[in-house]
Parts: C-alpha cells; sequence; structure tokens
C-alpha cells in the first residue's frame, strides 16, 4: 500500500475547514481534526466533516492526562466515529494501556513521541535530556512503550522513521508530520524535523501529514496532486 496523505482541517472556523473537505475528498485518504477546529467546535467538527464526504477521521487532540481521565473522555460515542486518536507517549505506559483498552476496535490508537517542532537541542534544555542520549533513543523508546501498550502505531518524524521500521517492521503503523516538499516554502515554519513526501515514502511511513504545503498554496487541489505524483512515481 503506497503511503497515504493525511490533512489536517488546521482551521477555527469550520465552514473553511468544510470547504476543504469538499475540494481534497476524493484525492486525501484521511481528515485530521486537531486542537484548533476541536476547541472552536466541539464534536461537531467530526460530524460534519463526515457529512461532508470525508470518510475517515483522525481526532488528534494528543491526550495526556492521567489514566482514569482520558479513559472516562473516550467513553463518548464520537470516538466510534473515528479512525485515529492520539495520546502522548511521555509519561509511561499506564496512559496508552487505558487509552487502548477504551476505544472500540475500530478506532486506533497512535503514540506520539516527539514532536517534530523540537531539536535535539531543545530536548536538552526541556526535558534535560542527559547527555549521550538522543533524539533517535528517545523516540525508539517512546515507540517501545507504544507497541508494548498495545498502539496501533506511533507519530514520529521522517528522520526517525528508518529506525523505526527496523525495529518493528511493518507491527507499528507510522504517521509522519513535519513533511515539506521541495517546492513548498512555509513561511515562519516551526518544523525542525523535516522530510519530503518521497523520502517518507521511500523510508516505509504508512500515512503523512501534509498541511500548510497544501493549505497555503494558491492550488490546493494541484498541490496534492504534486504531492501525490511524486509518492506514486515510486511504485511505477
Ligand atoms: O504540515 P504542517 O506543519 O502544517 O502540519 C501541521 C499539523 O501536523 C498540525 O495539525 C499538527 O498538530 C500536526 N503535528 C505536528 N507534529 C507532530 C504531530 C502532529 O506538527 N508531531
Amino acid at each position: 500500500m503506497p503511503v497515504q496523505i493525511i490533512f489536517p482541517l488546521d482551521f477555527s472556523d469550520l465552514k473553511e475547514a468544510l470547504k476543504y473537505v469538499h475540494l481534497l475528498k476524493d484525492r486525501i485518504a484521511i481528515f485530521k481534526v486537531g486542537l484548533e477546529l476541536f476547541v472552536s467546535n466541539g464534536p461537531d467538527a467530526v460530524r460534519e466533516v463526515l457529512a461532508a464526504g470525508g470518510k475517515r477521521i483522525f481526532l488528534d487532540l494528543k491526550f495526556h492526562d492521567i489514566p482514569e481521565t482520558v479513559r472516562r473522555a473516550l467513553r463518548s460515542s464520537l470516538i466510534e466515529k473515528v479512525e485515529f486518536i492520539t495520546v502522548h507517549t511521555g509519561d509511561g505506559t499506564a496512559l496508552l494501556s487505558a487509552a487502548v483498552k477504551s476505544v472500540s476496535p475500530g478506532t486506533k490508537v497512535l503514540g506520539v513521541t516527539v514532536l517534530t517542532n523540537l531539536s535535539e537541542e531543545e530536548l536538552k534544555k526541556t526535558l534535560l535530556l542527559r547527555e549521550g542520549i538522543t533524539m533517535k533513543e528517545l523516540v525508539l523508546h517512546r515507540a517501545r512503550m507504544a507497541k508494548d501498550a498495545g498502539c496501533a502505531g506511533v507519530v514520529c518524524s521522517g528522520h526517525e522513521l528508518s529506525l523505526i521500521r527496523e525495529q518493528f517492521g511493518k507491527g507499528l503503523m507510522t504517521v509522519v508530520p513535519g513533511v515539506r516538499p521541495l517546492w513548498s516554502l512555509v513561511e515562519g515554519d516551526d518544523q525542525r524535523r523535516v522530510v519530503t513526501p518521497r523520502d517518507a515514502a521511500l523510508r516505509g511511513a504508512d500515512y503523512i501529514v501534509v498541511g500548510r504545503p497544501v493549505r497555503d498554496a494558491k492550488d490546493p487541489v494541484g498541490a496534492v496532486e504534486k504531492i501525490l505524483e511524486e509518492i506514486n512515481m515510486m511504485n511505477s
């Protein structure tokens, strides 16, 4: 299966988000509802994206709380409508296991390893990452926790993708944000550990998250088509 594109509906205005669903639904596998859209519109965001023809939903709220709180939140019937949810891996396996046990079989839990806007330098400062421990080791450790807790996959940068593939084979799904086609320029870009769609595909990503290069393109449909071409070239 070639790598599939996830488009994050990073808008606060639901109408604007739905415009993109209509525009891209024939070419995009999954629409991601994240904090911006969810905080402004609540569960309606998910319902409306489905009603507009977005078939598969990724609810990216990156849960990070005590297991009991997350378990109770995941009991909502809304969760049954979504294919993926995200949980931070930074606090160990208890939270991850609680999430995995709380969702229905149709919903997959993804563990967020280390956000792609963070560099190794920043991690050293904020997490007091010990000298000698690398970003790769930290990501691998967190991916192992996600796997052991029964998560279907992880969110990781393209930089750690090959390593995760080597360690876990196809046993752990990979979702890669921080994807930048060579032709895209994102003003004030905060993503640090970036890769191109082609590199993500070559390294074995299952899904790539591509937001601003599509959202802010003059021709978003054309931008998606260019990315698909780049990915599909590898399979021909
Ligand atoms: O392509 P772009 O940088 O615009 O994509 C931003 C999206 O990727 C946001 O929705 C953000 O939540 C998501 N994301 C991320 N880094 C992660 C996980 C998700 O940037 N590690």
